[in-house]
Formats: C-alpha cells, structure tokens, sequence
C-alpha cells in the first residue's frame, strides 16, 4: 500500500539516473536511496507502468514518472525469516523451519530436526550467516551469537543456484550452475565465498529451469508484485533437488558468485539487451535466452588464510592471454604496473570447453602458469561431473 506518491515530469530530452535524484526528489523529504525508505519509482508514458530500480536510466522516453513511499519493501536475500514468509504465501517449497530467539526456542527447534542442524542468522552475514553441522553444541553456540535465527531441516540431494531476471511481472530463469562452497578439495575446510563453479550441469533434470520457473521463480516474483512491492533484477535462487523434490535453501537478490564466471561466458542473448528489457518491463517480448553449448568451470585463486585471515598485497604474476579463458579479477589491484592481491577471493579462471573435461583442463593449465605466493585454490572443481559427463 502506497503511503504518499507524487508526480514529476522528466525535463524534455535529459537523461538521469535514478540514483541522482535525491535533490530532485528533496521537495518530497527522502531520498531512494535511503535503504530506510521502501519506495518504488514507477515509469509513466509507456503502456504500462513498470518499476525503476536505482541505477536505472530515466529518459526522455519516460516523461511521466511517479515516486510512491511504501509500508513493506522486499528483503529478499537479507532476512531469512521474511523469504520464509513470502515462500509460504506464494506456494514456493522450501526447507521447514522455526525461527528462534530465545535459548529455549533455539532448544526445541534443535531437537526437533535433530542431525544434520541447520542455523542461519536472520539477516546479511557476507555468507557467513549458515552453519551445518552433526555437533548440537556447534549448531547452538551459533544460534546464540547470531541472536535472531532460522534453524530449519536438512535438505538432502545436490545443491544447485538458478538465476532469473525480473521486470517485476515476467521472470526468466538462466541455466543452472553448481558453486562449490567448502575452501578444500572434497568438501572439507570452512566455508567460503565460493572457490569454483561449473555450467551445464549434464545430470541436473532436462525441465529444471522450467520447473523452477513455474514452482519458484515466477510465484515468488507474482507474491511481491501482489504486494505492490514488484521484483525488478536478478532472483538468485539456491536449490537443493531432493529426494522429495525442488526446495528453495536461500533466495539472493544479485548475481552470484562465482556461478556468474560460468554463466555469462555462456550465454549468447547479449546481456544489455536482457538487463534492459528487465529494467522497461519489455520482458514478456525479449526472445528466450540462448546459450552456447559449450562448458564453463571456473576455478577460484585464494590468497593464503583465507577465509580466516587473508595475507594481500602480494604480486601476482603469469596471466597470460588465451581464446579458451577468461580471468576475472575480484580482490586485485594494481601498483606501479604491478598485479597485487587485494583481497581473499583474488581471481576466477573460467576455462571454456566442448564439454567440462575440455573446460577444466583450459581452466586449469591457465591456473598454474599464475604465480602468487601463499595462495590456493581447488584441484576437484567439476571433476566428478567431468567423469560422470564422460559414462553419460
Ligand atoms: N555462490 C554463492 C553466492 O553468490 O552467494
């Protein structure tokens, strides 16, 4: 429900950006930018009217455009508890759970799961909110520091992320990728960012993007609308396929990482042609997406102690420029025209592939020829998938 909205016209033949207009919106006393303030900024002078997230251009295109403060504005990917709440209201499968406060809640809802706990605080941890565990005592303790908490049953089965882009009334899903989560080969060691991720998926089922479509994607971002709260972005959904069926582990509302080095280096549909149908409500007309056939694996190269304590500021050195490979860099910097680490999670190698074994060797012969000191990274990323892929 709209608490105020007002009007304003778009000064002929001048751009904008959502994200510049708190002086122009100053009259009214707020700013969008304000996380405090849910507001939605709708488009006028088009058939319809669509959200404008910040960021958006405004154009001469959209003359009309009108500003209304809101009651309830989407948590998605923030608050746990409030993603459980818009799950149930639209029908969407997800892990049952309590949500605690109290030592006693926190209690019962342990023994009531039993093994294998899962805690997640309710609210942004940097993905270091959710904790597994077979220990109670590990699973309580964090339950107790996180003070609001989501303690939810096991979901069995493999774990896969989603991606669809919204305009708030239309939703399209991406291919499935799979991230790997552990900072060790084989699953072992802390949790991290993600240290590497693969896509296709060759043995995920043929209809899951449709099937999520139609039992997640699309009912969440039809719940939101209904709550005049319209989904326009990326709905990041982390699934689990399990012995009962699709459940929904944790919606983000971004791109997720490193699934996106796998994904984008895929898709064929330029990426600006999609992202601006999302943001002018044009989805329902853009054409399906269209994907190579080729694999992507991207492997992660971490600095030394991360995650704990991650040592940056070292040189890196040996990138080199290859057709089959893209480097992303995410926590580097440059100095005097030397490569430095800046941060835990350095770079993403994609390697691109016929098939993943292909993906995996590009990947990771451009992997070793990098040199940074202390550093580390996963052996396994899309191995099993690889050997499976090949007996398929
Ligand atoms: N790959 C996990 C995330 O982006 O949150």
């Amino acid at each position: 429900v709209a608490l105020k909205s007002c009007n304003f016209t778009m000064s002929q033949g001048w751009d904008w950006v959502a994200d510049d207009y708190s002086s122009y919106l100053n009259p009214w006393g707020f700013d969008p930018r304000d996380v405090k303030v849910p507001a939605v900024i709708w488009q006028g002078g088009l058939d319809k009217n669509v959200p404008i997230q910040h960021g958006t251009w405004l154009s001469k295109n959209m003359p009309n455009a009108r500003l209304e403060l809101r009651e309830e504005e989407s948590h998605l990917g923030i608050f746990v508890n409030y993603e459980k709440e818009i799950m149930e209201s639209a029908g969407v499968p997800t892990a049952q759970s309590f949500t605690c406060e109290s030592k006693d809640e926190i209690e019962r809802a342990l023994d009531f799961f039993g093994a294998p706990y899962v805690v997640k605080n309710d609210g942004l941890a940097a993905g270091k909110g959710v904790v597994v565990t077979n220990e109670r005592e590990i699973a309580f303790k964090h339950a107790l520091d996180c003070g609001k908490v989501v303690i939810e049953e096991y979901l069995d089965g493999p774990e896969i992320s989603l991606f669809g882009i919204s305009d708030g009334f239309t939703i399209r899903g991406m291919e499935p990728a799979q991230d790997f989560k552990r900072v060790f080969d084989d699953d072992q060691g802390a949790n991290t960012g993600g240290m590497g991720a693969y896509s296709p998926l060759p043995w995920a089922p043929t209809e899951i993007i449709k099937q999520t479509e139609a039992e997640v994607l699309l009912p969440t971002i039809k719940e939101l609308a209904r709550r005049e709260i319209p989904f326009v972005g990326l709905l990041y959904a982390g699934l689990a396929l399990t012995s009962r069926g699709l459940r929904v582990i944790e919606f983000n509302a971004r791109f997720g990482d490193p699934e996106s080095e796998v994904l984008l280096p895929r898709l064929k549909t330029p990426l600006a042609h999609l992202l601006l149908a999302a943001a002018t409500g044009k989805l329902a007309e853009h054409p399906p997406l269209e994907w190579s056939s080729d694999s992507a694996v991207t492997v992660v190269l971490a600095s030394e102690g991360y995650p704990q304590q991650p040592v940056t500021g070292r040189e890196i050195t040996g990138i080199t420029e290859r057709t089959d490979t893209y480097i992303f860099h995410a926590g580097t910097t440059s100095n005097s025209g030397r490569l430095l680490s800046s941060g835990g999670r350095v770079l993403a190698v994609t390697g691109i592939g016929a098939n993943l074994e292909r993906a995996r060797s590009h990947c990771y012969e451009a992997l070793a020829k990098i040199t940074l000191a202390g550093s580390h990274y996963r052996k396994d990323i899309a191995l099993k998938a690889s050997i499976n892929e090949k007996g398929a």
